[in-house]
């Protein structure tokens, strides 16, 4: 018998109000019990009802994600996270009136209605309060909360678009909703707020120095984002190697006129590189080479990292030069992202 591949069906949900059948549709795949990859301000997550023990489990197999990372639940209206979450922080309204809804993800002790599927086993619960209008109607229209990881292939570079999705998971989920781009491109920021001194455990889209202004005792160790040997991660999620294409990256830290010069001198002009806008004259021999946007401003920057490292995937080329950007704001997240996909291999100079 030949088992014939899903359709995936991929809709169009850009505006709100005239696309609005479009996010109905995709509520009802939702409301199935059916896997659903949708948009959000800053990567496309990959939904389900969080209170569906079954279609939790499709997307910890559809992304081949282990069974030991646990989910974060997106909500559309603050009051939910106090349906989900108990012994909630005392500094938390400060932070919800900051940042909610907005691109920061808060961790606090779970109530029982959170299985243990969705927190693999953790006492935890990650919520989401997505600043993005049409990701908040998804979630309304489902009727339920979504449970939403990264819409990547486990081990790959987070989807910023609905393509990224398709290349992805076409045949795999039975729809994409297409919200075009993320305006940002780089996931929600995760702190911790379980234990008294809040921890940031993810850098990401919204910056450290934006989470220090109101939360000032925020507990921030490198070290602990990224885990080595035996050591009990504090995410789960960082355990792995992440963001990965399928060449291996170089990531190139320092002065930035002095990292251009750097792999110049290092980079076949077979190889890809990816530098910021200022210094691509330094590169008009190479092959592939993509622009991070202008050093001044890294929101390009941001939005871009993803998408050129999947880029680089569709090409057949033995290795991938990135140009860092200086170690603060976005910047910070930034170089998580880029260390991760390099698996170490930094250079400093
Ligand atoms: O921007 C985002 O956060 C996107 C969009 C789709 O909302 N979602 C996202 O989810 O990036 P995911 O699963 O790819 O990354 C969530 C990270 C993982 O590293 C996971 O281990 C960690 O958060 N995490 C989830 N629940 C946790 C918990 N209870 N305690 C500690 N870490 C947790
Ligand atoms: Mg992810």
């Amino acid at each position: 018998m030949v088992v014939k591949a899903m359709e995936t069906e991929v809709l169009y949900v850009k505006d709100l109000n005239a696309n609005y059948q479009n996010i109905v549709k995709g509520a009802e795949y939702l409301k199935k019990g059916e896997v659903v990859a949708i948009p959000t301000e800053t990567v496309y997550g990959l939904a389900a009802d969080a209170f569906n023990e079954n279609a939790v489990k499709k997307i910890f197999k559809v992304k081949g994600r282990p069974q030991d990372n646990p989910l974060l639940v997106h909500i559309y209206k603050l009051e939910q996270v106090y349906d989900i979450c108990k012994d909630i922080h005392k500094d938390a309204e400060k932070v919800f009136d900051a940042f909610w809804p907005g691109s920061v993800t808060l961790i606090f002790n779970k109530k029982d209605c959170i299985s243990d599927t969705v927190s693999a086993g953790m006492k935890t619960v990650g919520v989401r309060f997505p600043k993005s209008e049409v990701a908040r109607a998804i979630i309304k229209e489902s009727g339920t909360l979504l449970v939403a990881p990264s819409a990547n292939l486990s081990g790959k570079p987070s989807t910023t678009s609905a393509e990224h999705c398709y290349n992805d998971l076409n045949g795999k989920i039975p729809c994409i909703l297409d919200g075009g781009p993320c305006s940002i491109g780089l996931e929600s920021t995760i702190i911790d707020m379980s234990t008294p001194d809040p921890v940031l455990l993810r850098p990401g889209a919204i910056s450290l120095d934006d989470i220090r202004k109101v939360i000032p005792n925020l507990v921030y160790k490198k070290n602990l984002l990224s885990v080595k040997g035996n050591e009990i991660p504090k995410a789960p999620g960082m355990k792995y190697r992440h963001y990965a294409p399928d060449a291996p990256v170089t990531l190139v830290k320092g002065d930035y006129a002095k990292t251009s010069k750097w792999i110049k001198e290092n980079a076949n002009e077979e190889n890809a590189v990816i530098c910021f806008q200022e210094f691509l004259k330094d590169f008009k021999n190479y092959e592939h080479v993509y622009s991070l946007g202008s050093f001044k401003t890294l929101n390009a920057a941001a939005q871009k990292t993803f998408d050129l490292l999947r880029e680089c995937d569709k090409l057949n080329i033995s290795h991938i030069y990135v140009q860092a950007p200086k170690d603060s704001g976005l910047g910070n997240s930034i170089i998580n992202r880029l260390e991760k996909a390099s698996a170490g291999d930094v250079i400093n100079i």
